[in-house]
């Protein structure tokens, strides 16, 4: 079993003591919800499991249990109140901020995701998870059509795009009757992801992240180009997921829709010459190169001025090869970790295992981009890792999953090489 721990701060559990290892904290955040009883059992189950729980109530919550059932499964204060009189002095929402190594909301109610999202701290609850720097993890729960609503949807999207990790509710039978999706998850699957979460929290510390994602574009003249389906969503999730590891991301963006990730520095580039450019300029302090970007392999040669009028007839457009940016950080890698992408519609794993030694790559995310609703543009896509060892194929994931999965194989892959 996982026995989380980390050294320094915390205060000891009787068990650990015996060991002289020191609990990981989790604060609970329990909302007024039916599923608040629940929360009393992922209180117990994440004791069990090592960690040192604390709870943090909204005034809500306490209308469906009462704080002496959680200070008595936890052995802890439990808060509620910003004005009550802090147990130990200190300020207690940054005081419990500051020792929470995950923060964990279950049940969420669809009020607490919206305050969560937009940065509202009017209560214990909310000012803790607004104060606390440790990884977020919501378990949302409300009646089906509130779920539904478009407005719920972007105050999830929001936070999940802030770096929280969102436990879906599940479907099935709800409190008021209703049948449809937003009973509270499994307590064993929201504290798997609390444990997730407790595990990699800062396994990435202090490594040297370089990531591209998007599309290049390759200009015909000032207004067209030659482009790709590419999103940028894989790029962004890793240089997102990396950052939130501890570690320090630099993103080099083609042009995409999507919001800068949290906690990377974005360099905008437009074209592969321009990422080439960036690239270089970043590789040197980089321990670990990830080439998530879809990189034009030929541009228009010598784009055009001035517009290009219709009337002038079908142009003609000769291309020139792109350079390889990946290939040429192959060429003079010096111990760094490198990641391609392998993006092909046929023979998606002998061409990875060919970009693998071509390119001197350490690993190549293949996939399969002719599949129809996944890769470009989807949320989901099916990649296998390829390595020198062999080829590790992953099911059907959100991108959000499969930047996590990567990054898990990378902290292993570091780890072995003793750089972590
Ligand atoms: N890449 C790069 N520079 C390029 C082209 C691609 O750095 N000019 C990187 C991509 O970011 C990706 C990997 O190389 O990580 C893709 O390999 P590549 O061999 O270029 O794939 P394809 O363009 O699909 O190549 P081919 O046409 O040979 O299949």
């Amino acid at each position: 079993m996982f026995f989380p721990y980390t050294s320094g701060r915390k205060g000891m559990l009787g068990s650990e003591k015996e060991v002289g290892r020191v609990a990981q904290t989790v604060v609970v955040g329990v909302t007024g919800g039916i599923g608040a009883y629940k929360a009393c059992e992922l209180v117990r189950l994440l004791s069990r499991r090592g960690f040192r729980v604390k709870v943090v109530m909204t005034d809500a919550a306490m209308r469906f249990v009462t704080p002496l059932t959680f200070r008595t499964l936890t052995g802890e204060p439990v808060a509620s109140s910003l004005w009550e009189e802090p147990a130990y002095g200190g300020v207690r929402h940054v005081s419990l901020a500051q020792e929470a190594d995950v923060m964990v909301v279950a049940p969420c109610t669809a009020n607490v995701i919206a305050k969560l999202a937009h940065g509202r701290a009017d209560d214990m609850l909310t000012t803790t998870a607004l104060a606390a720097q440790a990884p977020l993890v919501i378990a949302p729960a409300m009646n089906a059509e509130m779920w539904r609503k478009q407005v719920t949807r972007d105050n999830v999207a929001a936070l999940r795009a802030r770096g929280a990790v969102i436990v879906e509710p599940e479907a099935g039978e709800l409190a008021c009757g209703d049948v449809g999706e937003g009973r509270l998850a499994p307590v064993e699957d929201i504290a798997d992801a609390v444990e997730a979460e407790a595990c990699r929290a800062r396994d990435l510390a202090g490594v040297r992240v370089l990531v591209t994602a998007g599309g290049t574009r390759e200009a015909i003249d000032p207004v067209r180009f030659i482009g790709n389906r590419s999103s940028g969503k894989t790029g962004y999730a890793i240089a997102e997921e990396a950052a939130r590891r501890g570690a320090s991301v630099t993103l080099v963006a083609a042009p995409t829709c999507l919001a800068d990730p949290y906690g990377a520095e974005v360099v905008r580039v437009t074209s592969a010459l321009e990422m080439r450019d960036a690239v270089r300029a970043g590789f040197d302090r980089a321990d670990l190169v990830v080439m998530a970007a879809a990189v034009a392999d030929f541009r228009p040669e010598g784009p055009a001025e001035h517009k290009l009028k219709k009337d002038a007839g079908a142009p003609a457009l000769a291309l020139v090869r792109n350079p390889d940016i990946l290939a040429e950080l192959g060429e003079r890698k010096d111990g760094r970790l490198l990641v391609g992408f392998a993006a092909e519609t046929r023979d998606v794993l002998e061409s990875a295992r060919a970009k693998l030694e071509a390119k001197h790559l350490d690993l190549v995310v293949a996939n399969d981009v002719g599949a129809p609703g996944r890769g470009f543009d989807a949320d989901i896509n099916r990649v296998t890792f390829v390595t020198a060892e062999g080829a590790e194929e992953l099911p059907v994931l959100g991108k959000d999953a499969i930047a996590r999965k990567l990054l898990d194989r990378i902290a292993e892959m570091l780890a072995r090489r003793g750089q972590r």
